[in-house]
């Protein structure tokens, strides 16, 4: 898994050491194991897999598909067509907004967040207030990649969510 993950220095600013997983999903044996392995990571019934916005709408229908669940999009602001609800967050490199459609979940569904990299967890965590202000229950997230240096991932763990990774780079 780590080996099939490029890092680019300095990318997309000096600094940052940007994990790559275009290397990871272009190999069918590493795009297979990152979903079975994330898989694995769940915990009882889910309806709804959370995807955020771009590199999380890649593993998240997969996922949905293996267990029985529905799609739900965390879009970036300005691409949803209905009502939407909004958070806004920073990020390692900048900061942004996402949002949902106010109705895109029955209240009380229960939703699993998934992204590929965790680092900050800003992102995470205003997902995890977006889909909660929607009505949902969220109490696991899943991830390939955690950046544990930057807290991101404890940080979520600090608002009662059941945080898995499949590999950390310090
Ligand atoms: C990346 C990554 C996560 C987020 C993690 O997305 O895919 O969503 O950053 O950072 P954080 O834990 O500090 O919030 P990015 O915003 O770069 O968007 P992209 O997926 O569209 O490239
Ligand atoms: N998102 C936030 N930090 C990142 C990093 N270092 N590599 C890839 N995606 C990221």
């Amino acid at each position: 898994m780590r080996r099939r993950i490029r890092t680019i220095p300095d990318f997309p600013k000096p600094g940052i050491q940007f994990r790559d997983i275009t290397t990871l999903l272009l190999d069918p044996q590493g795009l297979a194991l990152s979903v079975e392995r994330l898989l694995e990571t769940v915990e009882g019934e889910i309806d709804l897999v959370a995807g955020i916005e771009a590199r999380g709408f890649v593993f998240a229908p997969a996922l949905a598909l293996a267990l029985g669940a529905g799609v739900l999009l965390i879009r970036k602001d300005g691409k949803l067509p209905g009502a939407t609800i909004a958070e806004d967050y920073t990020l390692e490199y900048g900061s942004d907004r996402i949002t949902i459609h106010a109705d895109a979940c029955a209240p009380g569904a229960k939703v699993l967040l998934v992204d590929d990299l965790i680092a900050t967890g800003g992102t995470a965590r205003a997902a995890v207030r977006l889909l909660r202000k929607a009505g949902a229950i969220v109490e696991q997230a899943a991830f390939v990649i955690d950046l544990p240096d930057l807290g991101g991932a404890d940080a979520l763990r600090a608002e009662s969510i059941r945080v898995s990774s499949l590999v950390a780079f310090e």
